[in-house]
């Protein structure tokens, strides 16, 4: 009888730490911006040097804005879920299903998230492969394209975004959003996101977002923002 008990307790240790295995896997894939020891949300990892953007981005602009910007958002958003219904819930569930100061948070670490990683040492160009072809197909061309989004980044009144968006047909849109919005509450997949906060830009640009937007090409890592499409 002591033997059947061991392996029931044995059997149930290993259940346990599979299920507690597969689950923490799920939540890797799932939500790249949470802990996997102790759940809470986090900012992406930079994938270059604060330096690595220069002269499109300044090394004290990428220290600022993801040192402190970033941070901030993900140490107000750890604070606010606290004992609410979002607590264990991953971010995109957060940004769909929340308000208020949580959903400006959670939008604020999604959309920082997508767009650190965006860029890259030595980018632009332009995109290839479906992004690219769809990109061609459904503005006209490249050039097209990114006037069109220029002129919606230029035009957000006050602080926002400007997203390169794509429904669950592939079909592409640009998306104008204010504060911490992204275009998952409208049920679209975010491909490529601009911050048209004065934070991403003002100490390079000033008040010159149009020039900041027109620059912020030539960084763009189209291999990382074209495996979103
Ligand atoms: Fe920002």
């Amino acid at each position: 009888m002591k033997t059947m008990h061991l392996y029931l307790l044995t059997g149930l240790v290993v259940f346990a730490t599979i299920s507690c295995s597969n689950s923490s896997a799920r939540n890797n894939e799932n939500n790249n911006s949470k802990n996997s020891v102790n759940m809470k949300f986090e900012k992406v990892a930079l994938p270059y040097e604060t330096d690595a953007l220069e002269p499109v981005i300044s090394k004290q602009t990428v220290e600022l804005h993801y040192g402190i910007h970033h941070q901030a958002y993900v140490d107000n958003l750890n604070k606010l879920v606290v004992g609410t219904k979002l607590e264990d819930a991953d971010l995109v569930t957060v940004v769909k299903e929340s308000d208020g100061a949580i959903f400006n948070n959670a939008g604020q670490i999604l959309n920082h998230n997508l767009y650190f990683t965006s860029f890259k040492k030595g980018g632009g160009g332009e995109p290839t492969g479906q992004l690219g072809d769809a990109i061609n197909e459904q503005f006209g061309s490249f050039e097209k394209f990114k006037e069109e989004f220029n002129a919606a980044g230029v035009s957000v009144f006050g602080s926002g975004w400007v997203w390169l968006a794509k429904d669950d047909n592939g079909k592409l849109s640009i998306e104008k959003e204010s504060g911490g919005g992204n275009p998952v509450t409208k049920g679209l997949t975010p491909i490529l996101g601009f911050d048209v906060w004065e934070h991403s830009y003002y100490l390079d640009y000033q008040n010159r977002r149009a020039e900041h937007l027109k620059e912020i090409w030539k960084i763009v890592d189209w291999e990382t923002v074209g495996q979103r499409y």
